[in-house]
């Protein structure tokens, strides 16, 4: 039978995909109350929330997930049945330049959610409950030029962003083994679409070649990402939670593979023609640079469980998807100054004057 939350907690709802979901579980949920907890991190943005934060099956609250008490009471008051745990420090490079923060949100973080849904699951409060963990297929670590990862596959995680992914997943296994908190896990491969911070690749290529900026490519540009469209990774959460069997593991994505130079020449070449430049000249922005320490060489995703079980297939055409990525850049040009700026982190305080909603 199907899971049919009725109230459910969203943590980092304010970032790329938290803010994804939100908008498109609520538009599919009618009725079902959403919980978004964010401490507005750089990452986190409340205007990518704009369209539905006056919809009364959604509330803002801002605070930390390490926060116990915080959490304790927003799932007591709340009387909430899923915990959807996004929030996370989420870039690998900056995980490499200072990756205690990583440890505190990500591990710690974790095991705080973990805890305190143990308690008010095993209270009783709630009827239900799923706990579900959003991870990553950098957990797997690296491939070869073949294969692919599958829900066997050992962790092998290589940099300090993705251990600290390993570890909270690890820990969700735990709380399933030792508690029986029902938890589930999902990893994905790498997400494009609206909302996307520009300091990762596909959005800092949009803004960079609008701004006639140079394009940094690390090594030799002959890594390859597995790319999903963010909305895909959203429905694919939503069967998860509603129909996966507690403690089960999925992996998601849309078998899209490419080279990282293959997708800036495609970025480069649709966004000639959008800014009606020549044929080729956006290409001359390319800077090959030097690479990321531990840099992953290949991820690929088996998502075969996920089709098999749940019968999630992506919606989403990379022609699609990336086309209409860019033109979702393009239109929003507000968004991306605002960022870029820094300007979106006073949305906070104007809009909610201070104090949580
Ligand atoms: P993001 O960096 O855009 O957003 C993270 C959000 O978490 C922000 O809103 C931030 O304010 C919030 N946050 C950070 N620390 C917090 C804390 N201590 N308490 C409360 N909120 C906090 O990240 P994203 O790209 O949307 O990724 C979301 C999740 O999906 C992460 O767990 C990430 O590991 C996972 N994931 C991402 C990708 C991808 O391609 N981006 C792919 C697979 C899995
Ligand atoms: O695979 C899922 C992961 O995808 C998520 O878990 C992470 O949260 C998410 O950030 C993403 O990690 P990547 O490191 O793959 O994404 P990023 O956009 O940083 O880089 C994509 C590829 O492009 C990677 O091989 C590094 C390369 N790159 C990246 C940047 C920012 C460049 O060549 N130049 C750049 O400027």
């Amino acid at each position: 039978m199907k899971f049919a939350p009725a109230s459910v907690l969203v943590t980092g709802g304010a970032g790329f995909i938290g803010s994804n979901f939100i908008h498109s579980f609520i538009a599919a949920n009618p009725g079902c109350q959403v919980t978004n907890l964010d401490c507005l991190t750089y990452a986190g943005n409340l205007k990518n929330l704009t369209a539905i934060e006056n919809n009364p099956d959604y509330s803002f609250v801002k605070g930390d997930i390490t926060d116990a008490p915080l959490v304790a009471q927003i799932l007591a008051d709340r009387r909430i049945d899923a915990v959807v745990h996004f929030a996370a420090e989420s870039h690998v490079d900056r995980s490499i330049t200072g990756p205690e923060i990583f440890v505190r949100t990500n591990v710690l973080g974790t095991q705080v959610l973990l805890e305190e849904s143990r308690k008010h699951w095993q209270s009783g409060a709630v009827e239900g409950f799923r706990f579900l963990q959003i991870s990553t297929d950098e957990v797997y670590g690296s491939l070869g030029d073949t294969g692919f990862f599958t829900e066997e596959t050992p962790l092998a995680a290589n940099s300090p962003y993705s251990a600290s992914k390993a570890g909270a997943d690890l820990l969700v296994r735990a709380y399933h083994e030792t508690f029986g908190l029902p938890t589930l896990n999902t990893r994905c491969s790498n997400n494009y679409g609206p909302y996307h911070f520009p300091e990762k690749l596909i959005p800092l290529l949009i803004h960079n070649i609008i701004n006639n900026k140079a394009l940094p490519v690390y090594g030799d540009g002959l890594n390859v990402r597995d790319w999903l469209h963010v909305r895909d990774h959203a429905t694919a959460i939503e069967v998860v939670l509603k129909t996966a069997v507690p403690g089960s593991v999925y992996n998601i994505g849309g078998n899209n593979e490419w080279k990282n130079i293959d997708i800036v020449n495609l970025v480069c070449d649709l966004l000639d023609s959008r800014l009606g430049r020549e044929s080729g000249e956006n290409r001359r922005l390319i800077s090959f640079v030097k690479d990321r320490p531990g840099h992953d060489r290949r991820y690929a995703i088996d998502a075969s469980r996920l089709k098999n079980d749940l019968g999630w297939e992506p919606a989403y055409t990379f022609e699609q998807g990336i086309a209409e990525t860019i033109d979702w850049y393009l239109d929003n040009q507000e968004w991306v100054a605002e960022v870029t700026s820094g300007a979106y982190r006073e949305y906070y305080q104007k809009q909610y004057g201070g104090g949580a909603r």
